[in-house]
């Protein structure tokens, strides 16, 4: 069920998921998309979340916090999406730091790791940190 953020997509999306998940729980991930939108349409994706969720149900959301700025993986990163990818002229990437999440009024934070300390947790091999896009991956409870 294909949306386009930059439309007026909520209302249509909500009528079509309404009959998807009726008596059904609602696990949603958001993976690799907050990067490439504002933090006004993400505003209004949590909204929607909070709308669709029941108390309890779960989002795992995956961000970049603005340290990775300085890395070089990064650097590449933001080149290659200006290159590349075909965005409106208000295009400018998204980091996202813990207290957008601590401060989400329908959610509370549950588990917060990163690429490293998820590396670190399970012994994986030593990591070359300027060349790592390091993503911090959060689980948060609907209230
Ligand atoms: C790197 S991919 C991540 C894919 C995702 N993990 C998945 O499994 O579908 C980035 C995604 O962000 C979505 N995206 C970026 N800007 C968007 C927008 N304005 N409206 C809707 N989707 C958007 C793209 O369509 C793409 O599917």
């Amino acid at each position: 069920m294909p949306a386009d953020f930059n439309t007026e997509y909520e209302e249509a999306l909500i009528k079509q998921l309404g009959t998807l998940t009726k008596d059904k729980k609602i696990f949603i991930l958001l993976e690799g998309v907050l990067f490439f939108i504002s933090r006004d349409d993400t505003n209004k994706l949590f909204s929607l979340f909070g709308e669709i969720q029941n108390s309890g149900e779960y989002v795992g959301s995956v961000s970049f916090q603005k340290a990775i700025e300085k890395k070089s993986a990064f650097k590449k990163l933001e080149k290659f999406a200006k290159e590349r990818l075909d965005f409106n002229e208000k295009f400018c990437y998204q980091t996202v730091e813990d207290s957008y999440y601590e401060n989400l009024d329908n959610y509370q934070v549950i588990e917060h790791h990163d690429t490293v300390s998820l590396n670190n947790k399970h012994g994986g091999k030593e990591l070359n940190l300027n060349e790592l896009l390091d993503e911090h991956m959060y689980i948060l409870k609907r209230k």
